[in-house]
């Protein structure tokens, strides 16, 4: 049986920020998120986050995950007092007790794998996971002897200058048997320059401890402020597009390219310059987005071109060409074969196949049909200040440039609507409607000079 525990209960001074460190975001999801997503590699029976600073913010960023337990560490007095939390919480648990940093954000799911099962192959009673850092600053050092189990672990700030030649780094992320764990927990002390209870001092009860060094060894940077951060994106960044690009996507200028790693492409689209995708955004094959585009949260169909526009909460069907400058958004609904674009904006629009909004359009809250002509410069009124208000647009209705669309209104099938129109009222299936005043032609007229009041000079 496994538990896992995750410590995320420090603020993360380093990161000048009101937010918990957890909480920063990294390519889509924040930090302890990412734990998490990792530590689900190994089925564990129980998952328990230990929270303090900034907790109810924790707690709610994780509502999503029911199977998640907290538990609260009021007091930050150091990793060691975070993990004593527990125990009351795995009261009758026996097995592998996995402790993983919530700032450590770039394991592999692969690499806790195959630590659980060196930790039980070998009945340690802990094993902790170690990287021979370039740069080893600010971690906790590993000293090991000569069949990799560790004597000690020695945090940066408490190292003699000779200890910290030591590049053998304590990534923060640890097996134990939890029956032996507990019985050390209590014997923890504060002796070190932070007077705090270090989890780490644990290896000097257990034995044996083994550590197991990672292959590589950004898998383990942890993230204790914005420069570090910012690293992290960059290593993700990397590993997300490349394994896209081994998928059969086509990247043109990747490093100015972002993709969440919640979004999902098909083989065969082509991601251009400048674009970035986000959120639980899926692209079908063929599709060539950007340049220039951002999509977030949508559902994107095949062959579709997106160019210099953004698309939100929204679904583009098969064929259509949206942009230049488009902004799709709100849970519109695009259909296949459709144009979009040189300024027009959807909002909770649906729109049927072979349907043509190609410029400078505003349309919210509408529904309409297959083959319609929005003319250059269709509005619908969709507020009236105080609500909103849907429009209808029946199939193969042509509305005429610079139509106003007054809603509440539904205009039928085969329609034209006069250019320059104020649809006000509904108008019925195949006629011309046209709602504007006439033009009046006054002729052998011309402006008269301004008579002058001679009382004024
Ligand atoms: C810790 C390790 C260090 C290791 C490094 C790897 C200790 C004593 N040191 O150092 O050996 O190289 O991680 O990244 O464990 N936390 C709590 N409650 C607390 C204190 C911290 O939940 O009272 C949480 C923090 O929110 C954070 C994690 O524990 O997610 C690590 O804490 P941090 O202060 O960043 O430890 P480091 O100094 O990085
Ligand atoms: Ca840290």
């Amino acid at each position: 049986m496994v538990a896992v525990a995750i410590l995320a209960a420090g603020r993360g001074t380093r990161m000048k920020s009101r937010l918990p460190k957890v909480l920063h975001h990294l390519s889509g999801q924040s930090l302890v998120e990412r734990v998490l997503q990792c530590a689900s590699v190994v089925q564990p029976k129980r998952q328990l986050v230990i929270v303090g600073y900034g907790s109810e913010l924790v707690q709610q960023s994780l509502a999503h995950l029911p199977e998640v337990e907290f538990v609260e560490q009021t007091e930050q007095l150091g990793t060691g007092h975070a993990v004593q939390q527990v125990m009351p919480h795995l009261q009758g648990f026996s097995g592998s007790f996995l402790v993983l940093n919530g700032d450590v954000p770039l394991l592999r799911p692969q690499t806790l794998i195959s630590l659980l099962q060196t930790h039980q192959e070998n009945g340690n009673a802990a094993t902790i996971l170690t990287a021979q850092m370039p740069d080893a600053k600010g971690y906790g050092r590993v000293f090991c002897d000569g069949h990799n189990l560790v004597t000690q672990i020695v945090e940066d700030r408490d190292c003699t200058p000779a200890q910290r030649q030591n590049r053998r780094v304590n990534a923060g992320i640890y097996c134990f048997d939890w029956d032996q764990l507990m019985q050390v927990l209590p014997q923890l002390q504060t002796n070190n320059e932070q007077k705090e209870y270090y989890l780490t001092d644990a290896v000097n009860y257990l034995s044996p401890v083994m550590a197991v060094d990672v292959d590589d060894y950004q898998e383990i940077l942890g993230i204790n402020d914005r420069k570090q951060l910012a690293t992290a994106h960059d290593i993700l960044q990397t590993r997300i597009k490349e394994s896209w690009m081994m998928a059969g996507v086509t990247f043109i200028d990747p490093d100015s390219v972002t993709v969440d790693d919640t979004v999902t492409l098909s083989p065969d689209v082509v991601i251009e310059p400048q674009t970035h995708l986000r959120g639980q955004t899926v692209i079908e094959a063929g599709s060539r987005i950007g340049p220039g585009s951002l999509i977030e949260n949508s559902q994107i169909g095949e062959n579709v071109t997106v160019l210099f526009s953004v698309v939100s909460d929204s679904v583009v069907q098969a064929n259509s060409r949206i942009g230049p400058y488009a902004h799709i958004r709100g849970h519109a609904e695009v259909g296949q074969n459709c144009r979009i674009g040189n300024f027009v904006e959807l909002k909770k629009a649906q729109l049927g196949d072979r349907t043509n909004a190609a410029h400078l359009s505003y349309l919210g809250d509408a529904t309409i049909g297959t083959q319609v002509n929005v003319g250059a410069g269709t509005i619908t009124a969709n507020y009236d200040g105080f609500k909103k208000h849907q429009t209808q647009i029946g199939d193969r209705t042509k509305t005429g440039s610079n139509s106003v669309l007054v809603a509440p209104v539904k205009i039928g099938q085969d329609v034209t609507i006069a250019a320059g129109s104020t649809i006000t009222e509904d108008v019925p299936d195949n006629c011309l409607v046209v709602a504007r005043a006439r033009q009046v032609i006054k002729p052998d007229w011309r402006p008269q000079a301004q008579q002058t009041n001679p009382e004024q000079g």
